[in-house]
């Protein structure tokens, strides 16, 4: 089979190439390495990955490509995926992060491409702040910043292009996603691996907050096996999967977990919360289980895992 993955050079991209790549697919990635990292996927670029360095708003670039390759699974992951970035450029981002998706799902339909299955990866910002807890797909959505605005359209375009124009498609939203290739050094990185980089470099962690905020955090290899379930169950259609463990834990249980696999202590300064910053997160994944989901990492294995691929 023949696979386009949107950044495939960022965190969750490349994990997800490196298991197409070892499950002897064919994979194609675009990728502008403005957030990915080249060295992610440096070592399976070959016979069955080529890598573009393009960026997706490049439009005649991704009909050409679309129209010459007929993709039979294309899941789109390029984003800018930082919210700050979001707030002070919201044209740039917006560009990215909803016309570029929107421009393949018209490629497609216009030239009727044949298309197993596409997929879109949304985010669990688009629920913002809403209270009702776990969030349930059908929970309330309230996206406050442009990149959760862009996410939720981008969502809805996707589906509905499915719903409109018989295309095959499916949209997730991921929540607090963890694990090896996700670059530390990036201002907008997720706090377990700003914590496994301020253990592994003898750094200073800023806790912004009283540590007591929860978070659902999954590991990168179950989010790979979410995907592949959802590309290959032919009844995920048209619809909208959290993608999470369904268990939240504080960031002080974590900062603990972290500090017992790497018999450390972590040096903590602690700071008020962020302006924005929600308390309580955590998903129900009954939808995606009732596909035959289960996480296979807890998080003290996930943790685990992904510290001894760093140490
Ligand atoms: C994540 C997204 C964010 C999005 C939000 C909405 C990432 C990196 N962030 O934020 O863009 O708006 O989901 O669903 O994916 N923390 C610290 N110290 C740090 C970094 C973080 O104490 O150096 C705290 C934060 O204040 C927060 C918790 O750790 O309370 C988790 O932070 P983060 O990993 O950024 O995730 P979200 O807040 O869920």
């Amino acid at each position: 089979m023949k696979y386009l993955v949107t950044g495939g050079a960022g965190f969750i991209g490349a994990n997800l190439v490196e298991y197409l790549v070892n499950a002897n697919e064919q994979v194609v990635v675009v990728d502008d390495l403005s957030m990915g990292q080249y060295q992610n996927i440096a070592a399976l670029v070959g016979d069955k990955l080529r890598f573009y360095k393009h960026s997706i708003t490049d439009d005649a670039f991704m009909t050409e490509l679309l129209l010459a390759e007929k993709f039979d699974y294309i899941i789109l992951l390029g984003a800018i995926a930082s919210v700050a970035d979001s707030i002070a450029r919201p044209m740039q981002t917006h560009q990215v992060n909803l016309e570029a998706n929107l421009h393949i799902l018209e490629t497609i339909r216009k030239n009727q491409l044949p298309l197993k299955k596409l997929l879109f990866a949304s985010s669990a910002a688009v629920y913002g702040n809403q209270g009702e807890l776990p969030k349930k797909e059908t929970s309330p959505i309230d996206p406050l910043s442009p990149y959760a605005i862009d996410k939720f359209a981008s969502e809805r375009y996707v589906i509905n292009y499915g719903k409109l124009y018989g295309l095959k498609t499916v949209a997730v939203r991921f929540f607090n996603v963890y694990g090896p290739k996700q670059n530390p050094a990036s201002p907008y990185s997720g706090v377990l691996s700003i914590i496994n980089d301020c253990l592994l470099n003898n750094k200073k962690f800023t806790m912004y907050g009283d540590g007591q905020q929860t978070r659902d955090f999954v590991y990168v290899k179950d989010v790979v096996i979410a995907l592949m379930l959802l590309l290959n169950e032919p009844t995920a259609l048209h619809d909208v999967y959290n993608i999470a463990t369904g268990t939240p834990t504080t960031l002080t249980e974590n900062i603990m977990a972290f500090e017992k696999v790497w018999h450390k202590k972590l040096v903590v300064q602690h700071e008020p919360s962020r302006a924005g910053d929600i308390q309580y997160s955590y998903a129900n994944i009954a939808k995606l289980k009732a596909l035959g989901f289960t996480p296979q990492y807890d998080i003290q294995e996930g943790l685990f895992e992904y510290i001894q691929q760093t140490k």
